[in-house]
């Protein structure tokens, strides 16, 4: 935008691991290019009641591997009504930022398509462990979280093996398999139940005991929470099997810790484009990768269209849990 002087960034929904090497570059890369930038802290909430602060080179020190967002984040049902988004216009043009930088899910891209459709430029940064933004391969979080997975599958799997358990490892994911479904293909999972796929729960228990039969005495299964609680279905599975079964709610452990390289590079690449897109004047769109090129797209449109998952990915963990 010719002329663009001020700017605001904020974090809003779950929070996501690799949030904060986010702020870093939006930060930074704005005042590389002599913008000024202002945090909102606590996500839309924050920004209706005005919690607005100008951040400097050294706000951002040392934070690029800690997890959660030094901006905090919130859910913010007022932020979904006309007169929320009004009260965050007004807000942001008090302080006179003139373009805003969104790292958050579907639900703040939500907001941010509408404070762009009210004519106040944003640009979505997708930041969720669920990785289920259209228009991006990977999101924000997603490599950290799923790393947390492997980490705890690694060690129920050794406690499955000295006892001849079977587990259930319930993920988080919302209403989206991919952390499911890369968990289980990279923990060697025998089964994963992912929302994307039709489950059949005679032709698990059938799996189960062939294997059984073979001498396989434990079984990992990760189940995404978009199909159902995995407490529900260890005990299903227990009465169709008869097996000693024992059940894992990974819960909001995946959500923290530092994040990975991978999501450090990504953060830091999507928060810097970011920047530039409102620089060139281009407000109402979201960044994204596709293969390990930055992408740009309207943030309008992006909500209309679905994100998928790669069911050949699903396809492979099936073949190699034979
Ligand atoms: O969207 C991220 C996520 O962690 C989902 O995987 C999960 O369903 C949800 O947030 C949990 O939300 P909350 O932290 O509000 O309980």
């Amino acid at each position: 935008m010719i002329g663009l002087k001020k700017i605001g960034v904020l974090t809003s929904g779950g929070d996501a691991p690799g949030m904060n090497p986010a702020i870093r570059a939006v930060v930074r890369k704005a005042i590389f290019h002599e913008l000024e930038v202002y945090g909102v802290y606590g996500g839309y909430t924050g920004l209706i009641s005005g919690n607005i602060k100008k951040l400097e080179l050294g706000s951002v020190g040392d934070i690029i591997h800690r997890g959660g967002t030094i901006l905090h984040s919130a859910r913010c049902l007022e932020f979904k009504t006309k007169e929320g988004q009004q009260q965050g216009i007004e807000q942001l043009k008090a302080h006179g930022i003139e373009g805003l930088v969104v790292i958050g899910g579907d639900g703040s891209y939500r907001g941010a398509k509408a404070l762009t459709e009210q004519g106040f430029p944003c640009v979505g940064v997708p930041g969720t462990i669920d990785n289920d933004i259209p228009g991006t391969e990977f999101t924000i979080g997603f490599d950290t979280a799923l790393n947390t997975v492997i980490d705890a599958i690694d060690k129920i799997r050794d406690t499955a093996t000295s006892h001849e358990r079977t587990f259930i490892i319930e993920v988080m994911g919302r209403d989206a398999g991919d952390l499911a479904l890369w968990a289980g293909l990279s923990g060697g999972a025998e089964t994963i139940l992912i929302p994307e796929e039709k489950y059949d729960m005679n032709e698990i228990a059938t799996r189960l005991r062939k294997g059984h039969e073979r001498g396989k005495k434990h079984s990992i299964i990760v189940v995404a929470e978009g199909v159902c609680s995995g407490v529900e279905f260890g005990k299903k599975l227990e009465e169709a099997t008869n097996f000693d079964t024992r059940v894992s709610v990974l819960g909001h452990i995946q959500r923290g810790g530092s994040p990975t390289a991978f999501d450090r590079v990504l953060a830091s690449r999507l928060g810097a484009r970011a920047v530039e897109l409102l620089l060139e004047g281009k407000g109402g769109r979201a960044v994204g990768i596709e293969q390990n090129r930055l992408v740009d797209y309207d943030i309008i449109e992006a909500l209309g269209r679905r994100h998928t998952l790669d069911l050949d990915i699903y396809k492979l963990s099936q073949e190699l849990s034979i």
